[in-house]
């Protein structure tokens, strides 16, 4: 078997108190040798450097850190792992192809979902492969065939590389989830958007989480905060499927209840004057169902988070003219909270959040 050691390095061994910041120096000074592995004993650390130290330099490091010593050493190579999804391609595409490369994909637990632009549809399988070598936690790629589709919002996939299963567990702020790719709506990028409603929800309200999916805004409230129960409505048969299973894995089946069906439908019946918070995350269309929303919320006062995908040249007059109408024919006094932008979506098109509270007159 070939050797795994080099003997051609300088180490430079510290206290393991001081390792992180004669990482951060030795990074700053480009004397850190990359790809072998650095020295651990119970106290102290060695990391391999390219050469020598001038004068200077020693001079330097000594106001940086007390302590540390030069030696000429062996190191063990570590496995190469590209770190980047360019960098694990170099020579294995042609230069041209980088351009129109998108390099940014998101992760659902062991499965990565990446935009693979037309031009480079033949060359795929690289591109899926290649990411696996990235990152030793990727076991599976898959490629988007589409944007979010219809009703259900579910954003259709193909593996590309990897292991051949699109059942993902994820996890967010203490919770897990399990998440049927390409058959149902979710999105790690409204993580912040969760815990940002979790902070504000006050101990006792009963909450609406309406297009629930498979759950993530009402199980990380409930994880979250010190609410009373959440009713989590969704049409999806199999997002409400993963729902049920996901509030059991989390334990939660005290506080968050599945409810199988359509928001326009069940609310009016079955929720009528009974929600203190309710939010929609439903950015295309949930326009249609701001009514319905207005007779669920407690006569007393109820927040709503209501999202939409909006011109980005005029975000907000034309949802917060509709809101006003909506209050005011159901005879409601309305008052908005808070308004933002949560997300750009396209050049022309971003999704934000409206927080405003309704309240009988
Ligand atoms: C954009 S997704 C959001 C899902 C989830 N809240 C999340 O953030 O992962 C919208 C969800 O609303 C569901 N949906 C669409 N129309 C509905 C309706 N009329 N009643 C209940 N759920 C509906 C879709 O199936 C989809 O799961």
């Amino acid at each position: 078997m070939e050797s795994k050691r080099n003997s051609a390095f300088f180490g430079i061994k510290t206290l393991k108190t001081n390792g992180e910041t004669l990482r951060r120096w030795l990074m700053q000074k480009e004397l850190l040798e990359f790809g072998f592995m650095v020295m651990r004993s119970a106290d102290f650390i060695t990391f391999p450097v390219k050469r020598k130290l001038t004068p200077a330099e020693t001079n330097e490091l000594k106001k940086k850190i007390q302590g540390f010593a030069i030696e000429k050493m062996s190191f063990t190579r570590g496995d190469k792992q590209p770190t980047s999804l360019k960098g694990a391609l170099k020579g294995k595409l042609p230069e041209k192809d980088f351009e129109e490369l998108v390099s940014s994909f998101d992760t659902l637990g062991n499965i990565a979902i990446i935009e693979i632009p037309k031009g480079l549809e033949k060359k795929e399988k690289i591109i899926g492969e290649a990411l696996l070598a990235t990152n030793k936690s990727i076991k599976t790629v898959c490629k988007k065939l589409g944007a979010h589709k219809g009703i259900y919002r579910a954003e259709p996939v193909k593996i590309i590389a990897g292991e051949r299963n699109l059942l993902a567990t994820y996890r967010e702020s203490g919770c897990v989830f399990k998440v049927p790719v390409g058959k149902a709506f979710f999105s790690p990028r409204l993580a912040t958007e969760r815990l940002r409603i979790a902070k504000q929800i006050k101990k006792g309200e009963v909450i609406g989480a309406f297009f629930a999916g498979v759950g993530p805004f009402p199980i990380v409230f409930a994880k979250k905060s010190e609410m009373e129960a959440a009713f989590a409505i969704e049409l999806n048969p199999i997002a409400a499927e993963f729902l049920d299973e996901n509030i059991l894995l989390n334990h939660l089946e005290e506080k968050v209840f599945p409810v199988h069906g359509d928001v326009k439908k069940i609310v009016p019946k079955k929720f009528k004057a009974f929600f203190h918070r309710i939010v929609m995350p439903l950015p295309k269309g949930a326009e249609n169902f701001l009514e319905s929303a207005m007779i669920a919320a407690h006569p007393k006062g109820c927040i709503i988070h209501f999202y939409a995908f909006v011109p980005t040249s005029d975000p907000y007059p034309a949802t917060i003219d509709l809101i006003k109408k909506t209050a005011k024919n159901l005879g409601l006094a309305m008052h908005v909270l808070n308004k933002k932008q949560v997300r750009t979506f396209s050049k022309e098109t971003m999704q934000i959040v409206v927080d405003f509270k309704v309240k009988a007159i």
